[in-house]
């Protein structure tokens, strides 16, 4: 246990991720990313379209295989998705074929919740995401802002102990976005697990997390590593305003204009 008491949660190191072309060389995506995330700790990675920001992601739980480096997770190389490592896909995973409760329900199962409390866990987390009446509803009958809401409710009702969060509020209306955030931090406040969370929306990553990471265009090298220092719990509106809140987001604006 000592090794996983002080390991941190996430390990990258000297990451290199690169895809196969067939007429090209291989197209190099990660070239040697190294990145650490602590036990409860909410990293956000920012970064230009086709940087390498899903790519890392799905490197952390094993989805890809490197051409060098290493991640582990609690201390452990990474081969194949961990158990207690959540994923919310870029673009919504749901079973089409499953309604919204059971997508969640499949959460619940998966992460090993005990079957009695399948029932309680699907209807708070329809609640909480405000899918209420579209419980029987299937995939496809939903706006993209209802079923990013409905993988998130996957996503939790799996509770795991570190979440991968690859543009989860990407579809949702700048109020959606807000309420939605604000239930992340709740949840996130209350029980402390690790979040790595990418986003498009700089506000949105300097509002939620600790840290945010700023990757430049492929291939991937991460430019900066900023500390957020912003008190908490956030009031997610009001400190838009702020003006350390405003320093923050604009240096990231300016790294992100730097060449490539
Ligand atoms: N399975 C794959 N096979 C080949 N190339 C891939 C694969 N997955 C991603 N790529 C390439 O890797 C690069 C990075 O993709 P990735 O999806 O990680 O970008 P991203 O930073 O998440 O972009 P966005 O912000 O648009 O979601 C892109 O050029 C993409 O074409
Ligand atoms: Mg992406």
């Amino acid at each position: 246990m000592a090794l996983t008491d002080t390991a941190p949660r996430v390990r990258v190191e000297n990451l290199r991720i690169a895809f196969p072309r067939p007429d090209a060389a291989p197209l190099e995506v990660l070239s040697g990313i190294s990145l650490d995330v602590a036990d409860g700790e909410f990293v956000a990675v920012v970064g230009p379209s086709g940087s390498g920001k899903s790519t890392i992601l799905r490197a952390i739980c094993g989805l890809l295989k490197p051409a060098g480096g290493r991640v582990s997770v609690d201390g452990r190389p990474v081969t194949t998705p961990p158990p207690e490592v959540g994923f919310m896909f870029q673009k919504d995973a749901l079973l089409p074929w499953c309604t919204v409760a059971e997508n969640i329900r499949v959460g619940a199962e998966l992460g090993g919740v005990a079957r009695a409390e399948h029932a309680g866990r699907v209807s708070a987390l329809i609640r909480l995401l405000r899918l209420d009446g579209f419980e029987d509803a299937f995939p496809k009958q939903l706006s993209g802002g209802m079923r990013q809401r409905a993988s998130l409710g996957r996503l939790l009702a799996y509770n795991p102990s570190l979440m991968l969060m690859d543009e989860p509020f990407g579809a949702l209306d700048y109020q959606t976005k807000i309420v939605m955030g604000r239930e992340l931090l709740r949840i996130w406040e209350a029980e402390r697990r690790a979040i790595i969370f990418v986003t498009h929306d700089i506000e949105e990553a300097v509002a939620l997390a600790d840290r945010v990471v700023v990757f430049s265009a492929r291939p991937a090298r991460i430019v900066a590593d900023y500390a957020v220092d912003l008190p908490r719990p956030r009031d997610l509106r009001a400190m838009r305003g702020e003006a350390a809140f405003v320093r923050l987001t604009e240096a990231i604006w300016s790294d992100l204009a730097l060449p490539a």
